[in-house]
Order: structure tokens, then sequence, then C-alpha cells
């Protein structure tokens, strides 16, 4: 059974000029993970950084820093983001031919293996992989860009993953939800399943502080 709620800050929202005020932001106001979206142009039709930022990251922080890859072959990075720092590696589904040893070839390197899915992939992908996971991210926008409206069929598809893990003995899995989340929907993604909330332009734009105090209230109340 989860308990905690871990807010994850996006960088992709940050100012990318002064990357390390940013991480400071997130130290002081107690986030609870660094959360990195890693784009290729490709897989997505943006372009963010890679390892070598990343590495740049985590020199300045001991927060766990958790690698969103929107690329198209992951398998072929995996080892440049754990040796960049990566504590947790998240993959799509729709990327991968060979999910599962993905998945071994994350945790084989003690870093935390998630997947990822769209948010019109079906959801039987999580319910097959899940055993093999340490978290899952449900897409609540399509991936690519910050500042997107929050998809609402994510709810009842998150509650479905979290009755599917609560009937499979996989009550530890955490649930992920990345995209369009603010103060004002986080208790409904809370209430739906999900524990690990990434948010981006709701805390980055404008007062971070007060910001990520509006989600706490709302996620406590
Ligand atoms: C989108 C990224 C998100 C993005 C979320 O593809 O995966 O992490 O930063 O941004 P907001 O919270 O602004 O929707
Ligand atoms: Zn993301």
């Amino acid at each position: 059974m989860i308990n905690k709620v871990k807010i994850a800050p996006s960088l992709l929202s940050a100012n990318f000029a002064n990357l390390e005020k940013s991480v400071r932001l997130c130290e002081e106001n107690s986030a609870d993970i660094l959360h990195l979206d890693i784009m290729d142009g490709h897989f997505v039709p943006n372009i963010t950084f890679g390892p070598l930022v990343v590495s740049a990251i985590g020199r300045l922080t001991e927060l766990p820093l958790d690698c969103h890859l929107m690329i198209t072959d992951p398998d072929k990075y995996i080892a440049d983001f754990v040796e960049a720092g990566a504590d947790m590696i998240s993959v799509h589904v729709e990327t991968g031919f060979h999910l599962h040893r993905t998945l071994s070839t994350i945790k084989n390197y003690s870093c935390k293996a998630g997947i990822v899915l769209n948010p019109a992939t079906p959801l039987e992908y999580a319910f097959e992989a899940a055993e093999f996971c340490d978290f899952i991210l449900l897409m609540s926008v399509n991936p690519g860009f910050g500042g997107q409206s929050f998809i609402t069929s994510f709810l009842r598809r998150c509650e479905k993953l979290r009755t599917f893990l609560d009937n499979n003995n996989l009550q530890h899995l955490e649930i992920q939800v990345d995209g369009g989340i603010t103060p004002s929907n986080v208790r409904q993604v809370v209430d739906a399943g999900a524990n690990i909330i990434v948010a981006g332009s709701a805390l980055f734009n404008g007062d971070f502080r007060s910001n990520i105090e509006a989600f706490r209230r709302n996620i406590q109340e």
C-alpha cells in the first residue's frame, strides 16, 4: 500500500539558462524527485537534452533523477543515462519491441524501471508488464511539450490500473502521472490512485513556492 504522494517537478518548464537556480528551488521547497524529459525529435516532435545535461544536473543535487525517455531507441542509451546518474528510468511501451529485456537492463543497473503509456495506448500493456516494473507512468497529455491540457480519460485509466495492481499483489508499484497537472486537478488524480505527481508549467510559471504549497494543500485536503 502506498501512502506517500511525491511531487516531481519537470525541469522542462524550468529556466534552461539557469538550471541550477531551478534545481535549488526544487530542493528548498522539498520536492521529492526531479523529472527530466528526454526528447529526441523523432519519437516526439521536440528535442530537449541528453546524458551530458543529466550528468551536470546530477552533480548539483542529491535529489533522485527520474529520466523520462521519449526516444525511439531507448535500449541504446540506457547505460548512458545510468552513467549520468539516473535513479529512475522510464521507457515508452510504444517504442519497445523487447520491453521485458529493456526493463531488466534498467534494473540490473540498480535503477528503478518504469514504463510509460501514451493516453490512447491500451492499458493492457501495463497489465502485462507491471510485474517487471517499479513504477508505471500514465501520460495525461500527448508527450512532447509542457503546458498542455489534462486529458480526463487519465482518471478512469488510472483507477483501472490501481485496481489491477491491488488485485494482483502489486500494491507496491507506484503510479506516476505526467501532463497538465495543476493544483485544481491534483486531488482527483491522487484519488484515482496516482502517487508520483509530475508538474512543469504549474510549478515553474509564477512563484514556485506558492505553487507547490497549493499542490500540497490540495493533495492533503
Ligand atoms: C511532456 C512531458 C512533461 C511536461 C509536463 O511530454 O513529459 O513532463 O514537462 O508539463 P506540464 O506539467 O506543463 O504539462
Ligand atoms: Zn515527462
